[in-house]
């Protein structure tokens, strides 16, 4: 019995799955092991499921409850909570103004993040209100640990005594705890979907799969608005987590670390500089290497961290000089206001089909990878080409106010001033980049020493 299996929750299995007020998808990981093809990524999603299941069975936000199922009942209601999860996702007609599904701004053929080149997606009753951040891509969110001020990773060097700081939660600012808590916010958000929970359920209740929506949460779903719009809630956390769209793992980068691709002597060059701590030193946030656990790299280590990303001016709330968009100390987040040590901090996102964004950072002020791994390398060696310049004098970390520096990340590659050479010189930065486009998803091996001039360089 599943309640069996869940009994094992262990630390990895809590911090792999606090999703788990739903994350019954993952399940389907562990009943579909016929399914499964692979390595150690889908043994720890079994485990996962495992850990999620045993939050099912407490009941929390759960409109079906799952507790004295069966497991094959457990099983079935998932399956069909995720075939309506999926026509919720794409349905336009949640939205106040019937044009705005949330794949339009979390495209499955962009890793589930925004179509276009945009700093930020246009919502609202006109579809064309702004908000003020950058769609994140919403793949590999199921790793995510609950937000924490003080995080202790088992992981970190097998020390759980080290005090990582603020770590997770869901949205740039780690302000969510759950994924149905989470798509509350857009459904209902001005600039956004602006809909109502009333206008939702009414929607679904009109929709060509509300009968599959009973048949999935119950007779009574549709018995009132709340009900069906937690019910709406439900299904699309279950949706997004299902493993083979949301955390598929079929990179050249998992390849290349299952022994079954080889990089190119760019794209490995790019690994070293990424992981080199005297050169990018990126790896030191987003995470490059197995996790203790046989489990593969998320590329974030969850951590909220200020890195000074400059003002986009572009952005509608920012033609107020007094408006600041300081993560985790507000204005969006509300807990930890007026607590200086978290201003200006943002969750490191995961670097897994970044290659696919054409809008990088919270505020989306680069559109181009070469920018975003510029900015890193040249942030203090050359600040003058990333913040504003008046009156011959450099305006630097334009978008943090001057009490709040303090928080600014100083390690490599930060650790410098104008004169020192940068940690990375154009060449290095496109392998780099190069190594990064390693990391999407659906990888296809193709057959060695197809291009003249690519040098297939062995893994091993
Ligand atoms: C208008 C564009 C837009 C639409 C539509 C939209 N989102 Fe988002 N989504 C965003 C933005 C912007 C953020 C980041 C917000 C923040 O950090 O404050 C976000 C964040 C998220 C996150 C958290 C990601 C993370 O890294 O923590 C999830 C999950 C998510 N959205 C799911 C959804 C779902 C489900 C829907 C449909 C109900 C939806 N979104 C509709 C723009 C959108
Ligand atoms: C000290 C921790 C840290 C280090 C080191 C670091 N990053 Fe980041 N990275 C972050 C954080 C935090 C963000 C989000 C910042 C924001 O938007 O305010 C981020 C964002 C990014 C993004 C944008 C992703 C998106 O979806 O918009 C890319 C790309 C990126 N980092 C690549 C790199 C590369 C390449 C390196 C090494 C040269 C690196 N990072 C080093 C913490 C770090």
């Amino acid at each position: 019995m599943w309640r069996d299996v869940a009994g094992l929750q262990t630390r990895k299995n809590w911090r792999a799955g606090w999703l788990g007020a739903l994350c019954v998808s993952a399940l389907l990981a562990a009943c579909d092991a016929g399914n499964a093809t692979g390595d150690g990524a889908h043994a720890a999603q079994a485990d996962v499921g495992s850990a999620q299941m045993q939050k099912v069975s407490a009941g929390a936000a759960t409109v079906v409850p799952t507790g004295g199922q069966t497991r094959a009942q457990v099983y079935e209601s998932v399956r069909k909570m995720t075939a309506v999860g999926k026509q919720l996702f794409f349905d336009p007609s949640l939205s106040g103004s019937g044009k705005l599904a949330c794949a339009s701004c979390h495209s499955p053929q962009h890793g589930f993040g925004p179509p276009n080149a945009l700093s930020v997606q246009l919502g609202g009753q006109d579809m064309r209100q702004q908000g003020m951040r950058a769609a994140p891509n919403i793949k590999y969110l199921q790793k995510v640990p609950s937000f924490t001020e003080h995080y202790h990773d088992s992981d970190d060097e097998g020390d759980e005594s080290v005090d990582a700081g603020p770590t997770g939660g869901l949205m740039w600012d780690g302000r969510v705890n759950s994924a149905h808590e989470q798509a509350r916010m857009p459904l209902t958000s001005s600039f956004e979907m602006g809909s109502t929970p009333q206008k939702v359920a009414a929607a679904v209740k009109a929709a060509p799969y509300a009968n599959e929506f009973r048949a999935a949460f119950g007779e009574h779903v549709f018995d009132s608005d709340d009900t069906t719009f937690k019910a709406v809630l439900q299904a699309l956390e279950v949706f997004e987590e299902t493993p083979e769209l949301f955390y598929p793992y079929t990179s050249k980068y998992d390849a290349f670390l299952a022994g079954k691709a080889q990089l190119t002597k760019a794209e490995l060059h790019g690994l070293q500089l990424f992981n080199d701590e005297t050169k990018g030193n990126c790896a030191s946030c987003h995470i490059s290497q197995r996790a203790l656990d046989g489990s593969a790299p998320a590329f974030t280590d969850f951590g909220l961290i200020a890195i000074g990303v400059p003002r986009n001016r572009a952005l509608t709330v920012n033609r107020d000089p007094h408006f600041y968009d300081l993560g985790a100390c507000g204005p969006e987040r509300a807990d930890l206001k007026g607590q200086d040590e978290y201003c200006g901090i943002f969750r490191t996102p995961s670097l897994r089909n970044v290659a696919l964004r054409k809008t990088f950072f919270h505020n989306g002020i680069y559109h181009s990878l070469d920018e975003v791994v510029r900015f890193y390398a040249q942030r203090d060696t050359n600040p003058e080409k990333f913040y504003p310049v008046v009156k011959g004098k450099v305006q630097k970390y334009d978008d943090l106010p001057k009490k709040y520096w303090a928080n600014l990340n100083t390690d490599p590659p930060f650790d410098r001033k104008p004169g020192d050479k940068p940690a990375l010189d154009e060449a290095e930065i496109k392998d780099v980049v190069a190594f990064l486009k390693t990391l999407t998803d659906g990888y296809q091996p193709e057959a060695p020493q197809q291009h003249a001039d690519a040098h297939i360089v062995s893994s091993k």
